[in-house]
C-alpha cells in the first residue's frame, strides 16, 4: 500500500471551498477581509469561477480574465490554492438569445426558455463551440499557475435533453451499439411485443413523455445514451483544456446517490472523484446516526471509483442549507462530525459551499464560512476555524486510503431497471435503501464495505454481498462462479439473475447465467406482500431445529430444486416449511441466498458466519457509533465517529489520538457528536 497525495503541493488536507468574489467586484475592502478571514479559519484552498461565465465573458468575444489572475494570484500568495472550475454550469443570457440550441429541450420536445442553471443541452455544436473559446481562454492563462490544484469541470451534470439534435446522436448511438442492425435492436428490445417493431434507426425516438416509453429496453438505453452524452460533454471539456495546455488533475463534482447517469462509466475519465455532501440532520423520521450511515454509504460508492487514492467532498454546507423543504442548522459541534467523517471515509477533502454568503438571489440565505455578519465570531465560523485546526493535527492522514474486504453490489442499469420493471409494487422495490442495510449492518460489526459494480475488479475482495440483482451483465454468471469457486463468499437475494443486460427474461429458471448451479436452487415465484402482510422465517440451529422467528416483509421466494444447505425455512404462508435462507458450498468459497426482506439486524447471524469464513475480525460497535480505517504502509488511522448526542464509553482502544495528541490505553471516552482518530503502526 502506498501513500497516494492527491495534491503534492499541499503539506496535508485540504480545506476551503467554491468563494465567488466575482460577486463582490465592486467592495475590494470585503475581498481583502475575505482572505484575512480565510487564513482565520484555517483555510487552505477555494473553488473558483464555477458561475462565472458572464464576468469573464460580458459580451460575446469580450473575456476579461484580469480579475480572476488578480484574485488567484493574491490567494496564492496568502497561502490559498485555488481548484479552477469551467463555468458552463450557467450560461451568460447572451448566449442563450444568440444560440438557441444551447437550451435543453424537455421530455416533451419542448424548448426551455432562458435562465436557471445546469439545463445546457450537452450535445449543442453552437454551445460547445462557446465553451471551447471560454475554456480555452482559461486554460491559456491559467494552466501551470503555482497557485492552481485542478480543473473542476462544470458543476453537478444531471438531466437528460430531448431535443432533436440528442434525438438524432441517440440513433446514432443506437446504431453503433447494434452493428447498424436494427433487428438486433428489435430482438433486444423484443419489439415484436405490442407491434412495437422499427424499420429503421431513424424511427426511434427518445422516451418522450407523451410518446413511446413503455419499450423497456428503449427507457433503458435512453438513460445509457444519455451517460455516454455527459460524459462526452465532460471529456470535450477535458480535451479543450488540455489542448490550451493544461496538465492539472482534473474532476467533476458528483453528487448523492445521483439516478441519471451510471457514475461507473463516468468516473472513469476524470483523475480525481469529487462529491457534494448535504447530510439532512436531526429530522423527525431517521435518527442522526441513520442519516449519517447513508452519508458514510455514499462517501464509500465515491472512493470505491478510485480506490488506490483518497477522493474529495468537494462542497458541503457550513450550518445550513436553503432548499429543503425544512432548513434547520446544525446543532454545535455536528459540522467537525460531518468534516471528519468525510475523511474517515477517505477525503482528502473538506470543501464547503459558499465561502461567503452571496448577498442577494437564491443563495442568499445559505449557509456560509462568512456570514453576511461579515466577522470571525459566528458560532459557524468558530466552528470552521476549529475545524481546520483539527484538519491540520490530522494531516498526516493525507494520501492513506482504506483496504476493505467486503464488497456490496451497486449496478446503475440494475438500479434502474428494477425501477422501470413492470413487476413488484413500485412502493417497495427500495433497491438503494436494500443497499444501504446491507452495509448498516456490516458497519454496525466494525466492518466498512466498499460499493462496487459487476463490472470491476473483485480481486480484493473476500465478501461479496450482491442485493437484487435482476440483471446480469454479460459473463457476470461466471464471475460469480469463479469468485465463489475460489474461496469468495458470495450473497444474494430475491429478484436475483433475472434478466440479461438487454432485459431479456433469463430461460431455463433463476437465477439465471449459470448461477442455479453456484447457489443450488431455483426460485419459481416471486411475491409481492401488501404492506400488512407479514411473514416469519424460522432460523435453523446447527441440528437443523428452529431456533427463533424473525419477520419477513414485502417480498418472498418460493424456491425449488434446493440442494444447497438450508439455514432458515419460512414460518407461514403458502410457502411455510420452504427454504428461505441457504448456503451452497461451491468449490473452496460459499454462495448464499436471502429470498425474502427481512431486517438485516434480524440476520446478522450470516453476516457473522461469512465474516468467520472469510477469517475477517469484527467486534460488535455500540450503537451510533461509526468506525472507519484508513492505512500508510506503515500506520493505520482508525476514525471513531459518536453519531448521537450522547457521550459514549468504548472500550479496548489502544494508540496516539491524533486530534489531541494523548495516549489512549483502554477505554476511549467520547462527547456527543466527537469524532476521534487514533494512530497505530502496523
Ligand atoms: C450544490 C451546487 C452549489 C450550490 C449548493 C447549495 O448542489 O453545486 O452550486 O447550489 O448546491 O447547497
Amino acid at each position: 500500500m502506498t501513500t497516494n497525495k492527491l495534491f503534492p503541493q499541499i503539506n496535508g488536507l485540504l480545506h476551503g471551498g467554491d468563494y465567488n468574489p466575482e460577486q463582490w467586484l465592486d467592495s475590494p475592502d470585503i475581498l481583502e477581509k475575505d482572505i484575512k478571514l480565510m487564513k482565520q479559519a484555517n483555510i487552505n484552498c477555494v473553488t473558483l469561477g464555477v458561475f462565472s461565465w458572464s464576468v469573464h465573458e460580458p459580451v460575446e468575444g469580450q473575456i476579461n480574465l484580469d480579475w480572476l489572475s488578480d484574485i488567484m494570484d493574491n490567494l496564492y500568495s496568502n497561502g490559498i490554492y485555488t481548484i479552477l472550475a469551467t463555468p458552463t454550469g450557467a450560461r451568460p443570457a447572451w448566449l442563450d438569445a444568440k444560440y438557441p440550441s444551447a437550451m435543453r429541450c424537455d421530455d416533451k420536445g419542448v424548448r426551455n426558455h432562458h435562465g436557471v442553471r445546469h439545463n445546457h443541452c450537452m450535445q449543442s455544436p453552437e454551445f460547445r463551440e462557446k465553451v471551447n473559446i471560454i475554456d480555452t481562454a482559461l486554460a491559456k492563462r491559467f494552466a501551470g499557475h503555482p497557485g492552481l490544484l485542478m480543473w473542476h469541470i462544470s458543476n453537478e451534470l444531471s438531466g437528460y435533453c430531448y431535443c432533436d439534435t440528442c434525438r438524432k446522436k441517440f440513433q446514432e448511438w443506437l446504431a453503433d451499439r447494434y452493428d447498424h442492425d436494427i433487428d438486433k435492436l428489435n430482438k433486444a428490445w423484443w419489439t415484436t411485443f405490442w407491434s412495437h417493431r422499427f424499420n429503421s434507426f431513424d424511427q426511434i425516438d427518445p422516451p418522450y413523455s407523451n410518446g413511446e416509453n413503455c419499450v423497456l429496453g428503449l427507457n433503458l438505453d435512453w438513460k445509457r445514451f444519455s451517460t455516454w452524452s455527459a460524459t462526452d460533454f465532460m471529456r470535450f471539456e477535458i480535451d479543450t483544456l488540455r489542448a490550451a495546455g493544461a496538465t492539472e488533475p482534473t474532476t467533476t463534482n458528483f453528487m448523492e446517490m445521483f439516478y441519471d447517469y451510471d457514475y461507473w462509466y463516468m468516473s472513469k475519465f476524470i483523475d480525481v472523484i469529487s462529491w457534494d455532501n448535504y447530510p439532512e440532520m436531526h429530522n423527525s423520521w431517521q435518527s442522526d446516526a441513520h442519516q449519517l450511515l447513508e452519508r458514510s454509504f455514499n462517501h464509500a460508492l465515491f472512493r470505491s471509483m478510485k480506490k488506490d487514492q483518497p477522493f474529495m467532498m468537494m462542497e458541503s454546507a457550513p450550518g445550513l442549507v436553503n432548499w429543503r423543504p425544512y432548513n434547520k442548522y446544525r446543532r454545535p459541534g455536528v459540522h467537525k462530525l460531518i468534516s471528519m467523517q468525510a475523511i474517515a471515509t477517505g477525503s482528502d477533502t473538506v470543501q464547503y459551499f459558499q465561502i461567503r454568503k452571496s448577498r442577494g438571489s437564491s443563495e442568499q440565505w445559505h449557509g456560509a464560512v462568512i456570514d453576511h455578519i461579515g466577522t470571525n465570531d459566528t458560532r459557524i465560523f468558530k466552528e470552521v476555524a476549529a475545524l481546520g485546526s483539527d484538519l491540520k493535527n490530522i494531516s498526516e492522514v493525507a494520501g492513506s486510503i482504506s483496504n476493505n474486504k467486503v464488497a456490496i453490489l451497486f449496478d446503475w442499469d440494475n438500479r434502474w431497471a428494477i425501477d422501470d420493471a413492470w413487476a413488484l409494487s413500485n412502493e417497495t422495490k427500495n433497491f438503494d435503501k436494500t443497499c444501504m442495510s446491507i452495509y448498516n449492518e456490516f458497519m454496525s460489526l466494525g466492518v466498512e464495505p466498499d460499493i462496487i459494480s459487476s463490472d470491476m475488479d473483485w480481486d480484493d475482495y473476500k465478501i461479496i454481498c450482491a442485493p437484487m440483482l435482476y440483471v446480469l451483465h454479460d459473463g457476470i454468471g461466471a464471475k460469480i462462479s469463479d469468485f465463489v469457486n475460489a474461496g469468495g463468499q458470495f450473497m444474494a437475494t430475491y429478484f436475483t439473475g433475472y434478466v440479461n443486460k438487454d432485459l431479456l427474461a433469463n430461460l431455463g429458471g433463476f437465477p439465471g447465467d449459470g448461477l442455479s448451479d453456484v447457489f443450488g436452487l431455483r426460485s419459481e415465484e416471486i411475491d409481492t406482500l401488501y404492506p400488512e402482510d407479514k411473514n416469519s422465517i424460522q432460523i435453523l440451529d446447527k441440528l437443523g431445529r428452529a431456533s427463533h422467528s424473525v419477520e419477513v416483509y414485502d417480498y418472498q421466494e418460493m424456491l425449488r430444486d434446493v440442494s444447497a444447505d438450508v439455514l432458515a425455512k419460512f414460518g407461514d404462508d403458502y410457502i411455510a416449511g420452504l427454504p428461505a435462507i441457504t448456503r451452497n458450498s461451491y468449490g473452496d468459497g460459499n454462495a448464499y441466498y436471502v429470498a425474502c426482506r427481512t431486517n438485516q439486524s434480524d440476520i446478522e447471524f450470516l453476516y457473522r458466519e461469512m465474516l468467520d469464513k472469510a477469517s475477517i475480525d469484527y467486534k460488535k460497535l455500540p450503537s451510533n457509533i461509526e468506525k472507519h480505517s484508513r492505512f500508510t504502509d506503515d500506520c493505520r488511522y482508525d476514525f471513531y465517529l459518536n453519531c448521537s448526542k450522547s457521550p459514549v464509553t468504548i472500550p479496548n482502544i489502544y494508540g496516539l489520538e491524533l486530534i489531541t495528541g494523548k495516549q489512549i490505553d483502554g477505554d476511549l471516552s467520547m462527547d456527543g457528536y466527537d469524532a476521534i482518530v487514533i494512530k497505530n503502526s502496523l
